[in-house]
């Protein structure tokens, strides 16, 4: 089928359902939701059979929705309605949720139903719930509708029952009040709005909440910081705030999401609790590094933790060492938030691009040991290269990656990508990942030799598989010779063009776009963090402004 994708953003959930579909034979193009113009003349330009709307926030216009079949994803069980979806799930502790596809009609939200699926809810931040379990309910639906659509069939009207139609969630909703509310609704609260709009409180933006057990004080009162979160009491204990908006210094002036301790500059005293944004375990042999952060951003000083844990990583005794990052992303490379908030943007640019490098630097160069990245959730940018700096790479089946920087104000990029995409993939096809700017699927990035096993739905599974394959690695009578082989390849590559050369030669290239006379990659950045809305489609994800199929 030809599919347009109409988007207010080409968010994960897009992304997603873009590489799937892609995989399944069907033809692709991509809008954005700018205007109802804009609209009606990529349907005029594409001619698609249909038109699916994963993430959008206006109604399709009605001249394209009498037109051909516009089917709407809405992240809530059939019957519900409203721009606020998760947002209420989670704030209710709905045990609970669905996704819906439904075919666009005049009311929002209120078309027949072509396909469902119900989940269980699970305590996380609305952001999380979205791009797990709403986006494989998703994908999972979107397949179904297409079949049925195929098959001739048409879409069940929903039971008026079943009808709850819920307003857009404001703040005064979600508000806490700290002199009554409880560890766990506080968590609640936040999660709601997290990661978008936060909970707006005195002035400051709260998001990514964590429950602390042992720390408690006056309701309110700030406690403690810990790895760039901060810790407030409740009534009944205290909450980790690990990310937060400073407050504003002007009615429409933009603000920062940042790490928490870098908003709230209070003498706070250094206290380590129940949360954590990185650690190490072990069992049989193997070691296990976590670092979860925030949105997987690395800010200089992250990285520079993140390399002082692995070096001590690499002194254990163990055979295998597990990268395993977040449960939602591995790593999306440096922290442009706080390089947009540093007194000068390039310079922090350049501290945390050599910060990230010094890690892969690690990573590369650790020849007693078998390394595997195991990708629970996405990775992009340098996130992926860093990756790819270990032997293997395992990934979750739904992951997404974007192995490309050019949409960074054409960003050139480091993380010794120079080396650890053409040793996986070739120059050849090096070159055609990076140009292509496009999300990828685990399917073609097997294909590709970019990710060497893609297994497990959800996240669980997969690191439960990742044990018993880094268990099985770390007990392989082949290890010895394997890392034989490694130590022989590193040296013989070191000989050729030593790994010094490729870093020098990345990072020329990278002063040009931090220093340099083109402003392309900082007002990239500045639009990325302030989530400045795009005006119109770029050319690489709207195929059907590159060349006219029906001339
Ligand atoms: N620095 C700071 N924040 C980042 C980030 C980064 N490198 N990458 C992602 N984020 C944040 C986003 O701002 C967003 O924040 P929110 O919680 O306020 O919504 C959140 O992480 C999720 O990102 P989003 O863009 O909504 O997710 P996505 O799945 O739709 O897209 C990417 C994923 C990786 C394509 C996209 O986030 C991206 O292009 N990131 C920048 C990558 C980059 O250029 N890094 C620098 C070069 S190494």
């Amino acid at each position: 089928m030809r599919i347009l994708l109409l988007v207010h953003a080409f968010n994960s959930l897009a992304q997603r359902l873009y590489v799937d579909l892609a995989e399944r034979g069907h033809t692709l193009s991509i809008e954005f939701d700018v205007n109802d113009g804009v609209t009606a003349e990529a349907v005029e330009r594409f001619r698609p059979d249909l038109l699916l709307a994963p993430f959008l926030k206006r109604a399709i216009p009605e001249a394209v929705w009498r037109r051909l079949p516009c089917l709407v994803v809405h992240p809530g069980p059939p019957g519900d309605r409203g721009p606020s979806s998760l947002d209420w799930a989670v704030l209710e502790g709905a045990a609970e949720w669905g996704v819906t596809v439904l075919q666009a009609n005049g009311e929002f939200d209120a078309g027949d139903v072509w396909a469902s699926r119900a989940f269980p809810m699970r305590a996380a931040p609305k952001a999380s719930l979205y791009r797990r379990e709403v986006t494989e309910a998703a994908v999972e639906a979107v397949l179904e509708a297409l079949e049925r659509l195929e098959r001739g069939e048409s879409p069940t009207p929903v039971d008026p029952a079943l009808v709850r139609t819920r307003p857009p969630m404001r703040q005064a909703d979600r508000a806490i009040d700290w002199s009554r509310d409880a560890t766990a609704t506080v968590l609640r609260k936040i999660r709601s709005g997290d990661g978008v709009p936060g909970v707006r409180d005195g002035g400051l933006g709260l998001f990514d909440a964590h429950p602390e057990s042992r720390l408690k004080g006056v309701p309110g009162a700030w406690l403690a910081r810990w790895q760039g979160a901060v810790c407030r009491a409740t009534v009944d204990g205290a909450v980790w705030i690990g990310a937060m908006k400073a407050r504003s210094p002007g009615p429409h002036a933009p603000t920062l999401k940042l790490p928490a301790s870098m908003v709230l500059a209070a003498d706070l005293p250094e206290v380590q609790g129940d949360h954590r944004d990185l650690w190490y375990e072990e069992a049989d042999g193997v070691g296990y590094l976590y670092f979860p952060f925030t949105n997987g951003a690395m800010s200089a000083e992250q990285c520079a933790r993140l390399l002082t844990a692995y070096q001590e990583a690499c002194r254990r005794d163990t055979r295998v060492l597990v990268l395993m990052g977040g449960e939602d992303f591995w790593s999306n490379g440096i922290h442009l938030n706080v390089i947009e908030a540093a007194p000068s943007p390039a310079d922090e640019s350049w501290r945390t691009i050599n910060a990230i490098d010094d890690v892969a630097r690690a990573v590369l160069t650790t020849t007693d040991k078998l390394t595997v990245s195991a990708l629970s959730g996405n990775a992009g940018a340098g996130g992926v290269f860093l990756a790819l700096a270990a032997d293997q790479v395992w990934a979750r089946g739904g992951v997404v990656l974007n192995p490309h920087y050019k949409g960074m104000g054409n960003l050139y990029g480091s993380e010794y990508w120079t080396y650890v995409l053409p040793r996986r993939v070739g120059e050849e096809r090096a070159r055609a990942v990076t140009e292509a700017r496009l999300p990828m699927g685990m399917p073609e990035a097997r294909r590709l030799a970019l990710v060497d096993a893609a297994f497990g739905v959800c996240v669980a599974n997969f690191r439960a598989e990742v044990v018993e394959r880094a268990r099985a690695l770390a007990a392989d009578p082949a290890l010895p010779a394997l890392l034989a082989d490694k130590r022989a390849r590193r040296a013989a590559d070191e000989a050729a063009k030593p790994l010094e050369q490729y870093r020098a030669e990345e990072l020329e290239r990278m002063r040009f776009n931090f220093y340099g006379f083109d402003p392309s990659y900082h007002v990239a950045r500045y639009n990325f963090v302030f989530k400045v809305p795009k005006s119109r489609t770029p050319l690489y994800l709207a195929a059907h402004r590159r060349t006219c199929p029906h001339p």
